[in-house]
């Protein structure tokens, strides 16, 4: 394993995707212990993706479970699609196959969008539940998954989307022009709350928009949204393995 600092965020590159995966796990679990040391609850914050999939299957592992608090773990998530929670492509059913109907976890503690409800209306609710559960709008997660598509996306935030300039809302529902479809998800202001961020990128097929979003600061950074995640008061790292750092010159 190689690691080094890059601006404000520490860069992990493991060999492969489940070593990620392993490495992943081991942080989340200190990072939830910790939480429920310091403030009685760990707020978790899930992405879609195929990444974390491999990572949501490990937590649910007798090596990995029992080791977590489930009864003290609030579970949310970064973004959804606008499908129903039992539909192929909705976040929370992979998370929830993966892990969550796996593990001891309180339903009254998944916290899921509404992916089947009218996007505006569900990102209303959605925001107002996080309200609701943190007390005010400090969405300070204290633990924020992400995943980078190919062309910079994270959460559901594009590039060029007029919802990276939104600092009034917490959770919005953009017409992705690229997918034809609306999505739901967290805004720069709720992502950056975090106390602690982890990227999963693997696979070269990230490794030249990662060497732009780590190394490469000639590219307007609307262009590439995983750039813009900067937790304000929180750390960011960034965990890759050597498919999607090949381009790296560190
Ligand atoms: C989603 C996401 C998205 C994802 C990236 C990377 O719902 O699709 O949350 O931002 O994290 O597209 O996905 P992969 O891990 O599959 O490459």
């Amino acid at each position: 394993m190689n690691s080094f600092r890059l601006n404000n965020a520490r860069v992990e590159i493991w060999r492969d995707a489940p070593e990620l995966a392993e490495r992943a796990a081991e942080l989340l679990i200190g990072i939830s212990r910790e939480a429920v040391k310091a403030n009685g609850v760990f707020t978790l914050a899930l992405s879609g993706g195929s990444t974390p999939k491999a990572l949501y299957d490990l937590l649910a592992e007798d090596t990995y479970s029992p080791r977590i608090w489930w009864e003290q773990t609030q579970v949310y998530w970064s973004d959804e699609r606008c499908v129903p929670s039992d539909h192929p492509d909705s976040n929370f059913r992979m998370a929830h196959e993966a892990l969550l109907s796996r593990v001891p976890i309180p339903d009254a503690s998944v916290h899921r969008m509404r992916g089947e409800d009218k996007p505006e209306a569900a990102a209303a609710a959605y925001s107002a539940e996080l309200v609701r559960q943190f007390g005010s709008e400090d969405t300070k997660f204290s633990l924020l998954l992400l995943g980078m598509g190919d062309d910079g996306h994270t959460a559901s935030l594009f590039p060029g989307s007029p919802a990276l300039k939104d600092d009034s809302h917490l959770v919005v529902a953009p017409f992705v022009k690229k997918l034809s479809a609306h999505r739901l998800t967290l805004t720069l202001r709720a992502l950056n709350a975090a106390a602690q961020v982890i990227f999963l990128a693997a696979g070269e097929s990230k490794a030249a928009t990662l060497k732009l979003v780590l190394e490469d600061d000639s590219v307007a950074s609307a262009a590439l949204p995983a750039k813009l995640v900067q937790p304000v008061k929180g750390e960011l790292i960034w965990l890759v393995d050597e498919g999607a750092a090949k381009d790296l010159t560190h």
